[in-house]
């Protein structure tokens, strides 16, 4: 195979990025630093993230998607350009071809936004494929799309929970929920600042929801320190499962009951083979500690997970993008 591929998932708190004989070879903040009206980036990914909400007003630090979409396109750019530095090595990344996975339940304008990062960039790209991220997921967790008549996949990411069932190879539906793993780093930052008057960052509220958020009845505690705001000094709090539980919560039963509604309105031949199967949860927030039972509770179907949750996506790009003649089936026209 002459030419470079790549498989690429923009997820809106990392970005994964799958090459043609190499396998996945970069998983990466999706953040970026620029500086000056014409936005030079100076920095990316963890590095950048590092700054949100630290850096002077000089230093403009932009997490470029969110909700599953491209709010920020030439941000976006400028991070692909730097990035394309890092992952083409010695060789310029130019006259590639580059596959990309993009949410079902979006509108055709905002796919497209996904195809202007590769094509505003400076890859001079050879191709640009887009392929529907719930089609890729299947892929990535190894399912028979082609024949099997029923797989429900529910991707909880950063951003977004994309609930999709599939059939015969296509996608009978897809639901794109705004909730995600940020929500609960969110609900975290603003508990901390309300309740111990110390302020924290969000990679800081990442980690307590990593350490701490369970979904099943938990004991245990972390400490971070912050700056307290009315000292004006450090300060350090350790905070216990029990207190996150409460700020969290509400989103797992929305996870469950947008499942169950999704199911209500999937035709019985086809929900019975999911039924038969189980649920496949997939995207970084499946991590959550006892949620897959409490989803199995809830809607009552067995749920499967993996340790890869958050590289299905990914890697499924990537095995399309070295199988091309399977990916032309799935492709998203792209516009002239
Ligand atoms: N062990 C863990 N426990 C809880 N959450 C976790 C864990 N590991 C990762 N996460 C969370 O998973 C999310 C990232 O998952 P993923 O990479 O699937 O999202 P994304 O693809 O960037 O987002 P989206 O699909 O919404 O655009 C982050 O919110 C991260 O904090
Ligand atoms: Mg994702």
């Amino acid at each position: 195979m002459a030419k470079r591929t790549f498989g690429i998932d923009f997820g809106t708190s990392t970005i994964k990025v799958y090459k043609n004989g190499n396998g996945i070879i970069l998983l990466e903040r999706n953040a970026v630093t620029t500086v000056g009206k014409e936005k030079r980036p100076v920095a990316i990914g963890e590095k950048a993230y590092e700054m949100y909400e630290k850096a002077p007003p000089s230093i403009h630090v932009s997490l470029p998607l969110s909700r599953g979409v491209v709010s920020h396109l030439k941000d976006m750019v400028a991070l692909w350009n730097f990035m394309g530095e890092a992952i083409s090595g010695r060789k310029k990344l130019k006259r590639c071809q580059f596959y990309i996975a993009v949410p079902a339940d979006i509108t055709e304008v905002e796919k497209q936004a996904y195809s202007k990062i590769i094509t505003q960039s400076d890859s001079m790209p050879q191709k640009v494929c887009l392929i529907d991220k719930p089609i890729a997921d299947a892929y990535g967790l190894g399912l028979d799309i082609e024949r099997s008549r029923g797989i429900m996949i529910a991707n909880l990411g950063a951003d977004t929970a994309e609930i999709s069932v599939l059939s015969l190879g296509g996608i009978v539906v897809s639901r794109l929920l705004p909730y995600g793993g940020n929500d609960f780093d969110r609900a975290i930052q603003n508990y901390v600042r309300k309740n111990y008057n110390i302020v924290i960052g969000l990679k800081t509220a990442e980690q307590i929801k990593i350490e701490l958020v369970s979904a099943v009845e938990s004991d245990r505690s972390y400490t971070v320190v912050g700056r307290d705001v009315l000292k004006g000094l450090p300060g350090k709090i350790t905070i216990t499962s029990r207190e996150i539980y409460p700020l969290v919560k509400d989103i797992f039963y929305i996870f469950a009951a947008q499942i169950s509604s999704l199911l209500e309105h999937t035709p019985p031949e086809i929900s019975s083979e999911i039924v038969h199967n189980g649920i496949y949860l997939t995207g970084g927030t499946s991590f959550v500690e006892g949620l897959n039972q409490l989803l199995a509770n809830e809607v009552r179907i067995k749920i499967n997970t993996t340790d890869d949750a958050q590289k299905t996506v990914v890697a499924g790009i990537g095995y399309l993008a070295e199988h091309p003649k399977i990916a032309a089936k799935y492709a998203v026209p792209l516009e002239q």
